[in-house]
């Protein structure tokens, strides 16, 4: 009672405030205040009970290390011995673990309720890769507000979600989860993120607290193996992995969650160097980490902590604030604090930061806030939803080849054959991290162009992708061995105008824990495709897929390659719209796409190396394979458009000695048939450093929509945060010398000019 009569005195005297600023600062500080006189009525027991987060009934987004704890979690949530749930949602469920927290716990502080909120809770955006494709911020801030939008309604205040890992290797299942292989890019999409999902005010009913994860380097996983051992070097550290963290805490992100690996030697749940000294000193971060599932609990299987007491003693010290599932915080803590292993003060500084994210949410005002049946029936599904995640979905699509424009297919009068099981499919491109929504909800290819229905369809699968089981936590049987359903896809294709062939790897073949060996089509589906080739040669293929592949026959030999990703809800439409022309696509790859798998990790922003180039023909003493080229197959920042665009007039006004800048203007015209619009890319190599510089660095884009024959002039201006980089001390630095400037419409941009600073 008495923490409700807080939070209103609190509502009344914000209400006062004229200044916002003056207010918001009031806001703080009531709630500095308020987590202060909570804290002091406290027991040691009940805050640690604020660090300890238990997963739900179903425990579905992480192994079952504790199965039939079930009670135990009921008697602990009752006695305040729980801070957080996850994977608890929908109003009923939330409200009643809700209510034994506070109508049975001795203070009644209310639980947050975590979930993986990743791309959309019921109606599903494109998976993150693929959003990332779009370079569209506002369309992606968009998306995550409509997540929080609906996830709120169900209950849920607080997401595991944005992902901000930079990974440079396909082989690794979550590349599906994050921005791509660029710190700039990928900052960009993290802040953007962010504010979807919290928007400007946190204690609105329809915003969600967010988590940037996973803190740190988890995308650099040795041979994109997953949970796998991470040795990187301080300047990627610093230069690649950590931007996109710092940008979600400058966006003020709530929570950080910890990485399962190991970073040079230390897991970074127990990384003192990663949480206190980056992220809680250097960033002055003030929101909360949270633990992995069980992140805590594995730092024994790595080989640093002896037993579930030193890894929860070694997790408090590093900086981890909150345990996920691991339990060895709410039976280890107290015990250590009295042994004087573990300083109290650490236990305060963690429930505090929890206890604050509480407060901003106003779970204390109202621990029900989020639990309204008729918001949510009202919320769950909502048509109004639509048209946005339509709209990023199509946005997302990358057109990598179009050969004779084969592109768009006619609206009319064409006999087209659809051919792939993944055509049909309704669920698949849901992708990996729909946890919440429900099977078979997605617009599959076929839905989506049968609406264009002047054309006369048939319809073959060929060949399945996987065969049984497609739940969650279960490993895919890939088909390796059934092409009873070749000949009728054969037969269809003989006579079509057109074959459309969608294929690709299912939607739970990336994710977590979803690693692959190969880049190729999964199962038979290269084989068919080379099949259909043989009599029809008038192909568009439809790539649905969570990372890049490696297609080096189809990029040979097909004319028309779309990248479609898994797109959410309204794939089908949107791929629909961009075969048929209704919309042109716009997309750029957010990850380089190799020519073979051996090439891994390939990405643009490379270092040099001593014998970068062929010195003369025959040589075999520079840095290449004997059997396959370097260079990519498709670049990052590559994307076709329906119709063409010139770059020139590349002028540098160099004016840094005089107010720190360095203005960059181009002309960028639409010289095809169509409207269209592409992304203007800027990249910056710093050529003489006293840390080698990579060949190129993204430091700026920005799209732009012109119509035939149109021209616009696009200005940039570049500053010290856009010309340094951080040193092996990690210290920010700007050096003098010679810089080139590149501008075009992906990595291989060459209209270049150069200035000295
Ligand atoms: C493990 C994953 O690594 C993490 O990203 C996720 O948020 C948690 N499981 C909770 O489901």
């Amino acid at each position: 009672m008495k923490l409700l009569i807080l939070g209103f005195v609190a509502i009344l005297f914000i209400g006062c405030q004229q200044d916002p600023s003056l207010s918001n600062k009031t806001e703080e500080s009531n709630i500095d205040q308020q987590v202060e006189e909570l804290l002091a009525e406290m027991t040691l027991e009940e805050k640690i009970g604020q660090l300890n987060q238990y997963s739900g009934f179903m425990d579905f987004t992480g192994p079952q290390p504790n199965k039939g704890r079930t009670a135990k979690k009921l008697e602990h949530i009752k006695n305040g011995k729980v801070g957080a749930m996850l994977n608890v949602h929908g109003v009923d469920n939330v409200r009643a673990v809700q209510k034994m927290a506070v109508k049975e716990s001795r203070l009644g502080i209310p639980l947050l309720f975590g979930f993986d909120v990743v791309h959309g809770y019921k109606t599903i955006s494109p998976i993150p890769i693929a959003e990332a494709a779009s370079w569209d911020l506002e369309a992606m801030r968009r998306s995550a507000e409509i997540a929080a939008e609906e996830a709120s309604a169900s209950g849920i205040n607080w997401t595991f979600a944005p992902m901000v890992d930079i990974s440079r290797d396909a082989r690794w299942g979550r590349v599906m989860e994050g921005a791509g292989e660029d710190p700039y890019l990928g900052s960009q999409i993290a802040k953007a993120r962010v504010k979807g999902f919290q928007g400007e005010d946190l204690s609105k009913t329809n915003t969600i607290a967010a988590t940037a994860k996973h803190f740190a380097a988890y995308g650099f996983a040795e041979a994109g193996r997953e949970y796998n051992t991470v040795d990187i070097g301080t300047s990627t550290l610093y230069n690649v992995v950590l931007p996109p963290f710092k940008a979600a805490v400058d966006a003020d992100v709530k929570s950080i969650m910890n990485a399962f690996n190991v970073l040079n030697g230390i897991p970074a749940t127990g990384d003192k160097f990663l949480l206190r000294d980056i992220l809680k000193d250097k960033w002055n971060f003030d929101g909360f980490v949270v633990s992995d599932w069980d992140s805590v609990g594995e730092m024994v299987a790595h080989g640093f902590a002896e037993d579930g007491r030193e890894a929860a003693k070694q997790a408090a010290i590093a900086g981890s604030d909150m345990d996920m599932e691991s339990y060895h915080f709410v039976e280890e803590l107290q015990s250590l604090v009295e042994d004087g292993e573990v300083d109290e003060e650490l236990i305060n500084d963690a429930a505090r930061r929890i206890l604050r994210v509480k407060y901003e949410l106003g779970l204390f005002e109202d621990p029900y806030k989020y639990c309204s049946e008729e918001r949510e029936k009202e919320t769950l599904y909502n048509p109004k939803f639509r048209a946005d995640v339509l709209d990023i979905a199509k946005k997302s699509i990358v057109l990598l080849k179009n050969q004779n424009d084969i592109l768009p297919v006619k609206t009319s009068g064409q006999n087209i054959a659809v051919i792939g099981a993944l055509a049909d499919d309704k669920t698949s491109p849901l992708g990996s991290w729909r946890i919440g929504a429900d099977d078979e909800s997605a617009i599959s290819v076929l839905e989506g162009i049968e609406k264009y229905d002047q054309n006369k369809y048939t319809y073959s699968k060929g060949a399945d992708v996987v065969t049984g089981e497609t739940q969650f936590t279960r490993e895919l049987k890939v088909n390796t061995t059934d092409k009873s359903g070749f000949n009728d896809a054969i037969s269809i294709a003989k006579s079509a105008d057109v074959v459309i062939m969608v294929l690709g790897e299912h939607g739970l073949q990336s994710g977590e824990a979803r690693s692959r060996t190969r880049l190729d089509l999964p199962g038979v589906q290269q084989e068919l495709l080379e099949e259909v080739y043989e009599v029809n040669q008038n192909i568009v293929l439809v790539l649905q897929n969570g990372r890049p592949l490696a297609l080096p026959w189809a990029d040979e030999h097909i004319p028309g390659i779309v990248e479609a990703w898994q797109l959410g809800t309204e794939s089908g439409n949107a791929i629909a719209e961009v075969l048929f022309g209704d919309y042109n696509p716009s997309g750029k790859l957010p990850m380089t796409f190799p020519r073979h798998v051996g090439q891994v990790p390939i990405y643009y922003n490379k270092k040099s190396t001593g014998r970068p180039e062929l010195p003369s023909p025959g040589e075999v003493f520079w840095s290449h394979y004997t059997d396959e080229q370097n260079s990519s197959l498709y670049p990052f920042g590559f994307g076709l458009s329906y119709t063409s665009f010139s770059f020139k007039h590349l002028i540098i006004e160099n004016n840094h000695s005089d107010d720190g800048t360095v203005s960059v203007s181009v002309e960028v015209s639409n010289t095809g048939k169509r409207k269209g619009k592409t992304t203007v890319q800027l990249y910056l190599q710093d050529e003489f450093a006293s840390v080698t510089r990579p060949v190129k660095e993204l430091k700026v884009f920005e799209q732009v929509e012109l119509d035939p024959g149109e021209s616009r002039e696009i200005k940039f201006q570049l500053r010290d945060k856009d010309l340094g980089f951080y040193n092996n001390s990690g210290e920010f630095v700007v050096e003098k010398g010679s810089f080139k400037v590149y501008v075009g419409e992906d990595s291989h941009a060459d209209l270049s000019g150069e200035f000295q600073l």
